[in-house]
């Protein structure tokens, strides 16, 4: 394995507040990074998340509200910035595409590739969608709507700047092709290579004239055009961590990324655009790029038009910070789409969290509470029976296992790993009630019953230790209760959800 691991998550508009989509990649890229920091060393791990500040639909969400798009955008990066505060998120670095760091470099990227002529002016006629912020010819268009969003869109006739991605297709098709794990899961894989396959790639316009959109960075070599905010926002991946010397050569302790978590909604920019952008520019691609799924409300797509937007500082103030990040991460396989559902929270916390790991560690301070007087006793002989050894052997399995799911190879399945600590969890609660400690201790086996306890003890040491990057809050209150030497008994973690009284 390297000796580092740089994962970025995309860059969310400031045109809204934040949702429960932004808070899933951020929240997986965090498990992550956290994960990482603990196989590599912290100074081996970065985090870069951001947001993306300048477009059309920035300005007009600043238009409706009456402010400069700077204020606006000042104004929503606070929420941002505080609900990753608020949902433990570690990152290293947080970048906005409106500082002068990011502004700079895509200027100096603008100019190189325009020395390199692989930017050059030519008139654009056709059909623009603003929401998408997209070109599309006559014939892409279906029933005169956008094709991806379906509302209208405007005819535009206009002389703009282009980047020559056609150039690369065939380049980038062998690519994918020769490093099978760039874009996974494996299906979005085969989706842009079926794109690249049977479409024709055109090249990209990467301006927008300013008496139409002010809003953005200017184009060194013609100020009368702004950068268009794709060009612009996938930069910040290498604006973050280095730049260009007086060669134009890019230099970076970090670069290349070892990850891009993105939604699927955004893999085109990312497997398309973004790796030619960087083979124009001499830089190597990003080592992988993994799209997850959708969260869904019901069967629909979350939107501000529907009234469904569900918003995640809602959730954790009612759930936990931890519960959430839980939910998140273990309902859905990653890379699969979802059903988001405050039902399926509380039953994921009554079950899992309450009744399985809950219980598990209240019993067991119950116990220690009740046998040794909350200390733990320090005997370490090992208690010998199959069950036992089975807990043991799984214990012992699970960095592993864990390792597979969601750090070694391409996959990144943070359910499978989540599912392989209950597993543990569950044989525990099992075998205190095959054991019935109750009698052991009736009947004076004292010896059986510190050997009991201290492998119960284990195991949640050892749950603790695994869960930490999913749920680092509860990871560590774990620990505080099940000090080294005495315990701390403290409430349980997880209080069951009584439903009799949410579904009012
Ligand atoms: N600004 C661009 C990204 C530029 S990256 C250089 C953008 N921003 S966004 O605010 O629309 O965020 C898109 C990302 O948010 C998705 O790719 C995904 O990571 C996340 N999600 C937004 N809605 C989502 C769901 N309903 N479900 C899961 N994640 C989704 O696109």
């Amino acid at each position: 394995m390297d000796k580092k691991f740089y994962i970025t998550t995309p860059l969310y508009y400031v045109n809204a507040s934040p949702h429960i989509g932004h808070s899933y990649t951020t929240i997986a890229a965090d498990t992550l990074a956290r994960y990482f920091r603990g196989l590599i060393g912290v100074e081996n791990v970065w985090l870069l998340t951001g947001t993306d500040e300048h477009g059309q639909k920035i300005q007009r969400a600043a238009d409706a509200e009456g402010l400069a798009p700077q204020d606006f955008a000042d104004k929503v990066v606070v929420q941002f910035k505080g609900l990753w505060e608020k949902l433990n998120i570690s990152y290293d670095d947080f970048i906005r595409t409106t500082e002068i760091r990011h502004t700079e470099t895509v200027q100096r990227v603008l100019e190189i590739l325009y020395k390199k002529e692989l930017i050059y002016p030519a008139k654009y006629e056709g059909w623009y969608c603003i929401p998408c912020e997209t070109f599309w010819t006559e014939t892409q268009l279906t029933g005169q709507l956008c094709p991806d969003c379906k509302r209208p869109v405007d005819k535009i006739s206009e002389t703009n700047y282009f980047f020559k991605l056609s150039e690369y297709q065939a380049w980038l098709i062998d690519y994918i092709n020769n490093n099978p794990d760039f874009i996974m899961p494996e299906s979005r894989r085969e989706e842009v290579l079926s794109f690249l396959k049977l479409n024709r790639l055109t090249d990209l316009c990467i301006s927008r004239p300013k008496e139409r959109l002010s809003w953005g960075i200017p184009l060194p070599f013609s100020p009368d055009h702004v950068t268009y905010v794709w060009f612009d926002a996938l930069i910040n991946y290498i604006s973050a961590v280095g730049s260009f010397d007086s060669k134009d050569r890019y230099q970076s302790r970090w670069w290349p990324a070892d990850l891009h978590l993105i939604g699927k909604d955004i893999l085109r920019q990312h497997a398309i655009y973004w790796p030619i952008m960087l083979r124009a520019l001499d830089i190597e691609p990003p080592k992988r790029i993994f799209a997850h799924g959708w969260w869904l409300i019901g069967t629909d797509k979350m939107s501000k038009s529907r009234g469904n937007v569900v918003s995640p500082a809602e959730m954790v103030d009612r759930f936990g910070i931890d519960a959430y990040r839980y939910f998140l991460l273990r309902d859905v396989p990653f890379g699969l789409d979802g059903n988001f559902s405050e039902e399926g929270i509380i039953k994921r916390f009554n079950s899992d969290l309450a009744n399985d790991l809950g219980n598990l560690l209240y019993r067991t301070l119950t116990m220690i509470e009740k046998y040794y007087k909350g200390t733990i006793p320090p005997d370490k002989s090992a208690n010998k029976n199959i069950q036992a050894d089975a807990i043991r052997e799984k214990l012992n399995d699970l960095d592993n296992r864990i390792k597979s799911a969601i750090a070694a190879g391409p996959g990144r399945n943070f359910s499978a790993a989540l599912e392989s600590i209950w597993e543990l969890i569950n044989m525990a609660n099992k075998h205190i009630e095959d054991t019935k400690p109750w009698n052991l201790a009736k009947e004076n086996k004292s010896e059986e019953l510190k050997s009991f306890i201290l492998l119960l003890v284990e195991v949640i040491r050892g749950t603790a230790k695994n869960i930490y990057p999913f749920m680092p809050k509860t990871a560590e209150s774990i620990m505080a209760q099940i000090g080294r030497d005495e315990i701390n008994k403290g409430k349980p973690l997880f209080p069951r959800i009584d439903t009799s009284k949410t579904d009012t």
